[in-house]
């Protein structure tokens, strides 16, 4: 019986993820369907157990229910504890495994495909909510100088960081707070620009050569990117990387098998402007 996958969340027309996984199943020669699932917001757990009757070996996991796919595992890796959200379910004999590749995934993509290395780097990170608490980690195990997280509502910022426990290295502040300080790698994890908005930094945070990197994808120039580009940077990047490298960590995971992401990355890539 063909192998059986699929995205998970509440809206789901959106999803690229049956793209990329059939790009990625075509190019690894690998017998899969992979299909979008739309759940009902108080259904997560049933609709995650029929798909799993019917044949399913694994899902992707999308708003709003990372958390809810974390609480549902009967064991949980590393990433996904940490970030207290899945976004990657596999299914096996005794039971439901989580992971989380979103930090990993965020890391490869400046790396790795926009030769940004983080080690040295000071980076400032917009938000405090899942997407941020995912990020935290593998952004701090590539070694900055400095890591920043900057929040809107200051109490969400200080417990994410507080997390972390004794970590010289990470601090937390209000926008009002971030000053003159100037960042090599600004990256906006905030939902922010799904809504059209822009969050109150100010155009200095931007050092010279910085990367303004927004992790939403497909929106074209949001608005923090705009900023960033009025303040005069040259690298922007949005997150169709991110989002093809965490469907590609996902696929080995459940695979074996690692596909390549760059001709993927190329077919989604929506020009920024
Ligand atoms: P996700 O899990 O996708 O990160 P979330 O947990 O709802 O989503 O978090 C959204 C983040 O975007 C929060 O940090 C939120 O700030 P608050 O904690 O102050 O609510 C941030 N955010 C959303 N809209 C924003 C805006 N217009 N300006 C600044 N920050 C914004």
């Amino acid at each position: 019986m063909t192998d059986r996958y699929a995205v998970i969340g509440n809206p789901i027309a959106q999803s690229k993820s049956p793209f990329i996984h059939t790009m990625f199943a075509r190019a690894c020669g690998q017998d899969l369907v992979y299909d979008k699932l739309e759940c009902p917001l108080d259904g997560f757990s049933a609709a995650v157990e029929d798909f799993r009757a019917a044949g399913g070996r694994g899902l992707n996991v999308t708003a709003p229910f990372k958390l809810q796919a974390l609480a549902i595992a009967t064991r949980a890796q590393d990433a996904a504890r940490q970030a207290g959200a899945a976004n990657t379910l596999r299914f096996v004999d005794d039971g439901i495994e989580a992971e989380n590749f979103d930090g990993l995934a965020l890391v490869r993509d400046l790396v790795h495909n926009h030769a940004c290395p983080i080690a040295g780097k000071r980076v400032l990170l917009l938000g405090a909510g899942g997407a941020v608490r995912g990020a935290l980690r593998p952004m701090l195990a590539e070694g900055p100088a400095r890591l920043v997280v900057v929040n809107r509502t200051i109490d969400k910022a200080r417990a994410v960081v507080g997390e972390l426990g004794h970590e010289p290295r990470a601090a937390w502040c209000g926008y009002a707070e971030l000053g003159d300080e100037r960042f090599d790698l600004v990256v906006d994890g905030t939902s922010a620009s799904l809504h059209g908005e822009l969050p109150p930094l100010g155009a200095s945070a931007f050092a010279p050569g910085a990367l303004a990197y927004e992790m939403v994808y497909g929106k074209g120039l949001t608005p923090f990117l705009a900023l960033a580009r009025r303040a005069g940077v040259v690298r922007l990047a949005d997150g169709v990387g991110m989002l093809v490298e965490q469907a590609a960590e996902a696929f080995n995971w459940w695979r074996g098998v690692r596909p390549r992401t760059q001709p993927v990355i190329e077919a989604l890539t929506v020009p920024l402007d």
